[in-house]
């Protein structure tokens, strides 16, 4: 039998991916999602084009009660949860300026009483989705995992304090097994062109800007700033592809199933391309003019950042194979089938996209009404 794993967060954009890439290597993913960000009908788009069942829960990560029948129910199917990836957070870096209480109560109070249940229940085994931004203006490049650590925003603040928590509760308990993800830029979408980046509001990050400026939908991109110390000035990120990320999620859950203890471990590329790159490498690849503006700088931004992925080789055997052309074109495809996102009916799966196996009801269930009325979200 597959062995189930709670991904908490999963009906977002880098969840739906990591599903995605779990069904393929024979996992049997559960979704806990509030839907604050995330949208249900992504979900049911994986189940679809996977062919794997894959229950859904509609509900908050910082509802213990809700937490504990999930996992309650899932020991008496004898279905037990063995491991948990959670992606459940807030990521907006400007929301949590201006609201830095949630992104602590979700980021860091999430992740506690997480752990807290699956001490309760036993489960021992634990991904967690940090982010290059608790590096904050990185001196060295390319930035490795014993890089200083400086968050320049209540965002990367609440990533370094769950991570905190993490080593904290690791040391207290040999037996536990934790993998801290530290992505750099994620971009891109499944190949399939069904599930794919989904801003409920107006993007914050510039590859969903990109492609809806690609598409007529905005008149502009907005470079922030052209005056930094970069060959062509503007920002260096190092983006990588959404599913080079989504089986590093795999790999570190293998990892974690194996080896106790804390590892810490940088995914990105290791290469450095700057925006001004992106949107050429973009123009290339689709065809489509992206006009754009430079605007000022942002506060807390920084100049470049890019990653040392050898660790995540060494120790995960895990490294980005695709190409920044891979994460336009399949970007793009996303963009271009689902013009109004996931309230876009979805085309036919194209051949030989279906994951291998084909099993389970090819529908999302939902487990609430087996909980006895616990999800007290209920929405469902
Ligand atoms: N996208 C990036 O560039 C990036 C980079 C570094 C780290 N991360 C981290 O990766 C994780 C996933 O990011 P994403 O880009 O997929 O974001 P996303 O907003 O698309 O996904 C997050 C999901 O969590 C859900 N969620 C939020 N609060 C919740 C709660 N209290 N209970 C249950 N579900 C909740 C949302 O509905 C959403 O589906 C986040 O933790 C984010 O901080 C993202």
């Amino acid at each position: 039998m597959a062995c189930t794993l709670l991904v908490t967060g999963g009906a977002g954009y880098i969840g739906v991916h990591v599903l995605a890439a779990l069904v393929e290597a024979g996992y049997q993913p559960i979704v806990l999602d509030d839907l604050s960000n995330g949208d249900r009908r992504a979900v049911e788009r994986v189940a679809r084009f996977t062919g794997a069942d894959i229950p859904f829960i509609e509900g908050d990560v910082r509802n213990e009660r809700l937490l504990d029948a999930v996992l309650a129910h899932q020991a008496r199917a004898e279905q037990p949860v063995a491991g948990v990836i959670h992606l459940a957070g807030r990521k907006a870096v400007g929301e949590s300026v201006a609201d830095p209480l949630r992104y602590y109560d979700v980021n860091v109070g999430g992740t506690v009483k997480l752990l807290r249940a699956m001490a309760r229940h036993g489960v021992r085994r634990f991904v967690f989705s940090s982010s290059a931004t608790v590096y904050g203006a990185a001196r060295e490049m390319p930035v490795t995992e014993r890089h200083a650590v400086c968050p320049t925003n209540p965002y990367g603040h609440t990533k370094l304090v769950a991570e905190g928590v993490l080593r904290d509760v690791t040391a207290a308990d040999p037996g536990l097994s934790v993998a801290v993800l530290r992505y750099f830029n994620p971009i891109g979408a499944h190949p399939s062109g069904l599930i794919g980046e989904c801003p409920q509001d107006v993007p914050a990050n510039v590859f969903p800007y990109i492609t809806q400026v690609a598409q007529g939908r905005r008149s502009h991109l907005a470079i922030f700033g052209d005056d930094y110390d970069t060959p062509d000035g503007t920002g260096v990120r190092d983006y990588l592809h959404v599913m080079d990320l989504a089986e590093g999620h795999v790999r570190a859950m293998q990892h974690v199933l194996r080896h106790p203890g804390l590892l810490t471990v940088n995914l990105g590329t290791g290469n450095g391309i700057s925006v001004l790159a992106l949107v050429r490498a973009f123009e290339r690849v689709s065809g489509r003019r992206v006009p754009y503006r430079i605007a000022p700088r942002r506060p807390g931004d920084v100049a470049a950042i890019w990653a040392d992925a050898g660790m995540a080789h060494r120790v995960l055997g895990w490294r980005a194979t695709r190409t920044l052309e891979d994460m336009c074109a399949d970007g793009w495809r996303w963009q271009r089938m689902n013009p109004q996102g996931y309230a876009t009916p979805p085309e036919p799966v194209p051949s030989g996209i279906a994951a291998r196996a084909v099993r389970g009801r090819r529908t999302v269930t939902s487990l609430v009404p087996l909980l006895g009325g616990h999800n007290e979200v209920g929405r469902v």
